[in-house]
């Protein structure tokens, strides 16, 4: 079998959580360690596919023959993401901030004698709904990501469709995921749901790499 089936492939994965300023020294972020989709960001590489990494803050060093673009908030992981285009391949694994702080103070908030202030919070863009949007820049299949306590499946399912991706790796996260080395997920595709047994981070992304590959092979 060809050990690199992914040459000529070009791929864009998101990774990470997000932080979303609120003044220069605070922000909002999540607990997402990235781990998992650097996993998928080396296995692609390593099977040949040229590979942007658009990461969020970790501690993670970038893995060998993947290209990292450092981002920190959603607006940038979208412009990095989209500015990464054509590809023939997109694994959009980051945990994204679902909202941002409308006004980012442009000096430290100061501690008042009238209280806490109040953050106002709009809506950040929904990068993988954007990606999978039909058009000439959609890459040919598009990876979302759902992390779900209860009702893993139909949660995924309804996520399929409602993002307009092709693949859904579902994700029991009510056992421990965040910053662990196991994950247990559920691939769902148009045709079907397929439970994975608990594996690590790495062999989740080794499978998920040679699915990608026998499905452009
Ligand atoms: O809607 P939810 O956040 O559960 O969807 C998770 C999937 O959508 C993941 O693949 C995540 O990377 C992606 N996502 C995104 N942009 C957002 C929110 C989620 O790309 N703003």
């Amino acid at each position: 079998p060809d050990a690199r089936p992914l040459t000529g492939k070009r791929a864009v994965v998101t990774a990470g959580p997000t932080f979303e300023p609120i003044d220069p020294v605070r922000g909002l972020t999540n607990r997402s360690s990235g781990k998992q989709g650097y996993a998928i960001a080396a296995a692609l590489a390593e099977r040949g596919a040229r590979v942007t990494l658009v990461s969020g803050p970790t501690g993670l060093a970038t893995p060998v023959g993947v290209t990292r673009i450092e981002v920190e908030t959603a607006l940038e992981m979208q412009a990095a993401t989209h500015a990464a285009l054509p590809a023939h391949i997109a694994v959009l694994s980051a945990a994204v901030a679902d909202w941002r702080v409308d006004t980012v103070a442009g000096g430290k908030i100061k501690k008042a004698p009238g209280g806490p202030p109040t953050l106002a919070l709009i809506e950040n863009p929904d990068i993988l709904a954007g990606l999978a949007k039909p058009g000439p820049l959609r890459p040919a299949l598009v990876i979302g990501f759902a992390a779900e306590t209860t009702d893993l499946e139909a949660n995924a399912r309804a996520k399929l469709s409602r993002k307009g991706c092709d693949w859904i790796v579902g994700n029991d996260v009510s056992a421990d995921v965040f910053g662990a080395d196991g994950n247990t997920v559920l691939l769902v595709t148009k045709s079907g749901a397929e439970p994975w047994p608990r594996l690590s981070k790495a062999e989740v992304a080794t499978r998920l790499a040679d699915r990608i590959a026998d499905h452009f092979g």
